[in-house]
């Protein structure tokens, strides 16, 4: 054959190929989420996530340190609340002495640069399991925003730097930006869940912190995944309301969400490979039928490649050695 473009050119040898790679993991791009315990010397890997594990504070600072050596900028913090500390109201998640201020403070301590992002949302704290307050089996808006917004107050004064509500009730990131606002926490950010979806995936995180919903589901506030344009709107209103980064969660199914959020975004986009994208991954590769290394490059690849800026994902320290590597 006589061509006038063969494509294979620009694919010919390991040199060419890494020169017209239009997609390029750094570690600037993670987000790595954390679970905390109560205790000292806690490290309790969590069954449904191999080699991920719920950490007490001691073994958070050492794991925070550890991090930013890496390479690694960025923490998203979760507690696993004790159950004699639930209730419907999540009184413990404005304890300015509760788990989270707590481990907010260390991880400062331990690594003062480290940028600390902390998860807002009731789940941890309800009885119920939900991310609001519930009401005649009902999860009650208004109610619950005005708990987010004093808890991420307190995140704040605990000396957080971004606050990542991530529960979906209308009307959350103007609130809580109003009260940061009145707090003088000018400098606090919000990376809201903007599109977040009602997810079977999300079972392995619940595992991590016992917030599984007591009963129903998430439906009346998580997105339906059927649904693209509504997470336009999401997004659009959220960015409105003052969100400094907005999210898209899942990630793997939810590629093209991201995209078209991309597109319309005038904030940088993030997504949150979430824990059942980790538990899938991981379970393949035990079994032997895929190359876990190869797995993780190739699905945060197209993640980042779909248009998000920043990753949220429990495989940033592989992927740092992998970049590395
Ligand atoms: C809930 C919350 C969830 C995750 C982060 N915050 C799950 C849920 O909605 O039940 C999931 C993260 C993951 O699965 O990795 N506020």
């Amino acid at each position: 054959m006589i061509l006038t473009r063969r494509n294979r050119i620009l694919r010919q040898s390991p040199a060419i190929r890494s020169m017209v790679a239009e997609t390029m993991l750094t570690p600037n791009d993670f987000i790595v989420p954390l679970f905390v315990v109560e205790g000292t010397g806690v490290k309790e890997e969590i069954a449904s996530m191999p080699n991920y594990y719920r950490l007490s504070l001691d073994n958070l600072a050492k794991e925070v340190k550890e991090l930013w050596a890496m390479g690694l900028k960025s923490v998203l913090l979760f507690i696993k609340c004790a159950d004699e500390l639930k209730d419907n109201k999540g009184t413990e998640a404005i304890n300015p002495n509760g788990l989270m201020q707590r481990s907010i403070r260390t991880v400062k301590e331990a690594c003062p640069d480290m940028y600390v992002m902390t998860d807002v949302a009731l789940d941890p704290f309800s009885s119920f399991g939900h991310d609001g307050i519930v009401e005649n089996g009902e999860i009650v808006n208004d109610a619950t925003v005005e708990v987010l917004a004093q808890m991420s107050v307190s995140h704040a004064q605990a000396g957080a730097d971004m606050v990542a509500p991530s529960d979906m009730m209308d009307g959350r990131i103007e609130a809580i930006r109003l009260a940061l606002e009145e707090n003088n926490f000018t400098k606090t950010g919000i990376m809201a869940y903007s599109a977040k979806y009602a997810s079977c995936f999300y079972g392995p995180f619940r595992d991590a912190l016992d917030s599984a919903p007591g009963f129903g589901d998430k439906k009346t506030y998580q997105m339906d995944y059927a649904n693209r344009t509504e997470a336009v709107k999401e997004v659009m209103m959220d960015i409105e309301e003052g969100a400094d980064i907005v999210m898209v969660k899942p990630a793997l199914s939810y590629l093209d969400i991201i995209r078209e959020v991309k597109n319309i975004s005038d904030v940088p986009v993030s997504a949150y490979n979430i824990s059942g994208e980790y538990a899938m991954i991981k379970a393949a590769a035990k079994m032997g039928w895929i190359n876990e290394d190869k797995a993780i490059l190739e699905v945060l690849t197209s993640i980042k490649r779909a248009g998000a800026d920043l990753i949220a994902t429990y495989f940033a320290k592989d992927a740092v050695r992998l970049i590395n590597h």
